[in-house]
């Protein structure tokens, strides 16, 4: 039988960088990217587009339709809160738009559309969220994440639409923020850290794992992939110092209200993953995570 061919929007990001890694060599892929370039593997062809610019969505349709691809992995976004809350039009484009013109295209046709939101479609009041629980995000991005949800809901019902967590893991370009914690940690550089914001953080590798599991299962509709467990941002930079040997790591906690953003910062958006853990997402304590990343 033929394999499957996937087109991964989103590919020369950080959720981008760890599907390839992990699953290049099971389908033939095609990576779109724009600024960045996509790392190098097997199997993988390339294609740049600019989905903020209409003609480029036009033109990816047009793509799209001679590609014919089984699915499309929608993993590109702007996914920095802060930089949405200043410029909410360009959030809107590739969080918005992007997503709509995805569902439309996919359902007319017939591509499996998996599309990647974020835990910060809660307003984070109450914590350990379930799929089915009522959404109110209260920054920018969130809002523009809920609002791609329900659009994409509406055009595309066979939609897979996954609600990931803070993710953490390596990457070559050094993205992301557990590469620039591992970093303070080993100088010693003041890492202030909260202990009033709560995620269910995960291991980038897992999610990748429960995205190919819920592919493999074509299963439809929203699922949450969060990590095993809640912990505040600072135990979670206490407990990676105590796992890489840090003696009088220099972590200073802090509380939101200290520190001005702009983006409003939601203080426990936990997911609730029982509906994945029951079909085989198993995410693993952090510790156990951390020994798998840095082996
Ligand atoms: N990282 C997390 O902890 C986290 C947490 C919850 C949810 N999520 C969600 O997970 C998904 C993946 O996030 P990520 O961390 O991998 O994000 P990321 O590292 O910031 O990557 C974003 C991707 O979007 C692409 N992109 C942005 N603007 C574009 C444009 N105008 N045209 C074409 N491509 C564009 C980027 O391409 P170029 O770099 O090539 O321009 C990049 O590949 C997103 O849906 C995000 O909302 C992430």
């Amino acid at each position: 039988m033929d394999k499957k061919k996937i087109v991964i929007t989103g590919a020369s990001g950080f959720l981008g960088y760890h599907f390839l890694k992990a699953y290049s060599t099971d389908y033939p892929i095609v990576g779109i990217y724009f600024n960045t370039p996509i790392i190098d593997f097997e199997n993988i062809s390339k294609q740049k587009f600019d989905f903020s610019n209409d003609t480029d969505l036009i033109s990816f349709r047009h793509f799209l339709e001679k590609e014919k691809p089984d699915f499309i992995l929608n993993f590109a976004a702007i996914a920095n809160a802060n930089f949405c809350e200043v410029n909410p039009d360009i959030s809107s484009k590739i969080n918005i738009n992007l997503p709509t013109t995805l569902a439309k295209t996919c359902q007319e046709l017939n591509i499996k559309l998996i599309h990647t939101s974020t835990d910060l479609v809660f307003d984070g009041e109450r914590g350990n969220y379930t799929e089915t629980d009522q959404l109110d995000p209260i920054s920018i991005y969130g809002k523009h994440k809920m609002e791609a949800e329900r659009i994409i809901q509406i055009n595309n019902p066979s939609a897979l639409i996954l609600r990931l967590p803070l993710m953490f893991g390596l990457t070559p370009q050094g993205t992301g923020f557990f590469q620039n914690w591992v970093e303070k940690l080993k100088s010693k550089e003041t890492l202030f850290a909260f202990t009033d914001e709560f995620r269910t953080a995960a291991a980038v590798n897992r999610v990748v794992e429960g995205i190919k599991l819920l592919m493999d299962n074509s299963e439809s509709g929203i699922w949450h992939l969060g990590g095993k467990e809640n912990c505040s941002r600072f135990e979670f930079a206490t407990r990676l110092a105590a796992f890489l040997n840090i003696t009088n790591p220099n972590i200073k906690s802090s509380i939101r209200a200290d520190v001005k953003m702009p983006a409003p910062r939601a203080k426990d958006v936990s997911l609730n993953s029982n509906k994945a853990n029951f079909i085989g997402y198993t995410p693993l304590n952090l510790e156990d995570e951390f020994r798998i990343i840095f082996n």
